[in-house]
């Protein structure tokens, strides 16, 4: 079988998630790989396509090879997929899958992102593999990448292929013309409307107008697509040590002087291949410069999406997920998709709302879960990540369960008392009070504070 596989990292033949690929390689002489390395050379395939298509024409299975990036792929592999679909070759009937390495934060919606792209270009895709970035060292990762390669193969004349999400019916194009009159604005909050809006977006464009409309507070536009960005992040880890990015095009300083200074973010874009124009990839892969600190938390976030959302559940999670790990309060989206303007007034109100009253919201699965990642990542490499970890130790993010000694000893003892018979029969249906006892003073609490 011709396999190629287009390796996405930005650090070419010095990538991790490679080495498994040359791994497999090594172990299957009966097939060929070609390997292309689109993460360093997309420049250069944005002004001649030639060598991708020649290579795609060429191959039967797409083995997509890329180190998860800020919940998706890297900026590279973004606007890979863009300019795949964009030259038009067919790859209908080829067979695609891949392989990533991370920390297995948000590598679901990475994969996904992948496979939806896959599925639209006509590709049977297989589920591809999604290792830990030092599995590859270890027996286990190394037995658990053959079988994936074993698998892979035998899923190509067998299946099962990965099948698709519902689509949005076809529909013709949306054009929403902004109708609010300005609210009275104060000057006392600052919200940054931070987008990629093309020139010819005349709908976001109208959105967005209609949001600074209805807003009561001013609001400024910063747009993705004329910032100068030098590229997309290398993945080198500089900004680790120096806090400093190795471009010299400014980024971090804008970022932290025009954008993290506002006290509510509105992202604001156009869907398109499962995500939106690969412009805003870049901005977030560079915010890398922050490294794993969540050093907007609180800021309150909106979105203004256009485009078929209801229809994109892993953008779905990538939207919850993000402000969910930020700690900042999401307080919604606003589409093109159904009551438009009164979802973008309502939308503005619900930003003003949560500035004015600091709200916060206990996070979820996709907080509590991504944080956790973290706090072990962070607490490892605290020698390399310094300024993270210094974060994380001021903030209280080290909340390993270790440290509750005192609740692991009440729960010992209570463990204890338990396993003598007399007592578990004394404490039956005792237990249940015990445990909501301290629950129901805050409530006769609250009723006090209200002279009930
Ligand atoms: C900009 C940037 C963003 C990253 N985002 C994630 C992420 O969202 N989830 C994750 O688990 N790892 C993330 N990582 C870690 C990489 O996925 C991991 O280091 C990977 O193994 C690197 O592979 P490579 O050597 O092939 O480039 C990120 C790393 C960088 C530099």
């Amino acid at each position: 079988m011709n396999i190629l596989v287009l390796n996405a990292s930005p650090k070419g033949k010095n990538s991790a998630t490679v080495q498994t690929a040359l791994y497999l390689q090594a172990l299957h002489p009966e097939h060929t790989f070609t390997f292309l390395p689109v993460g360093q050379r997309i420049k250069s395939y944005e002004s001649d396509f030639t060598p991708v298509r020649q290579a795609l024409e060429q191959a039967d299975l797409v083995l997509f090879c890329y180190p998860v990036y800020t919940f998706i792929a890297p900026y590279q592999l973004h606007r890979l997929m863009e300019l795949i679909a964009a030259d038009g070759v067919d790859l209908s009937g080829k067979f695609a899958s891949q392989i990533t390495t991370s920390k297995h934060f948000y590598d679901v919606t990475a994969h996904r992102y992948v496979e939806e792209n896959c599925l639209d270009f006509g590709m049977k895709v297989i589920r591809g593999l999604s290792a830990d970035m030092e599995d590859l060292l270890q027996e286990k990762g190394q037995r658990e990448a053959r079988m994936f390669f074993d698998q892979l193969i035998f899923s190509c004349a067998h299946g099962p292929f990965v099948t698709p999400s519902p689509k949005a019916p076809h529909h013709p194009p949306r054009l929403y013309q902004p109708s609010l009159s300005p609210a009275p604005k104060s000057r006392e909050k600052d919200v940054v409307i931070v987008t990629n809006c093309a020139k010819d977006d005349q709908s976001l464009q109208g959105m967005i107008a209609d949001f600074q409309a209805a807003l009561p507070y001013e609001s400024r536009v910063v747009n993705l697509r004329d910032f100068p960005f030098a590229g997309g992040c290398l993945g080198c880890f500089g900004c680790a040590i120096t806090g400093q990015c190795v471009y010299q095009d400014g980024f971090d300083r804008f970022l932290r002087e025009t954008i993290q200074t506002a006290d509510g973010f509105v992202y604001a874009f156009t869907i398109s291949q499962h995500y939106t124009h690969s412009s805003f990839k870049c901005f977030d892969d560079r915010q890398f410069c922050n490294g794993h600190r969540t050093v907007t938390h609180g800021t309150p976030i909106a979105y203004l999406i256009r485009g078929d959302y209801q229809y994109e559940s892993n953008l779905h999670m990538i939207v919850e997920g993000r402000s969910e790990v930020g700690g900042n309060y999401l307080c919604g989206v606003a589409t093109d998709e159904g009551n438009t303007k009164e979802d973008i007034q309502s939308l503005a109100q619900n930003l003003a709302f949560a500035m004015e009253k600091k709200l916060t919201r206990p996070a979820n699965f996709y907080g509590v879960g991504g944080m956790k990642i973290f706090r072990d990542l962070i607490y490892i490499m605290q020698g390399l990540m310094k300024a993270d970890h210094q974060f994380y130790k001021s903030h209280g993010i080290y909340d390993f369960p270790q440290k509750q000694k005192k609740r692991i000893w009440q729960m010992r003892l209570v463990g204890a008392l338990m396993a003598i018979p007399s007592v578990q029969k004394k404490a039956r249906g005792k237990m249940t009070d015990a445990i909501i006892g301290p629950y129901r003073k805050v409530v006769a609490q609250a009723k006090e504070q209200k002279g009930e």
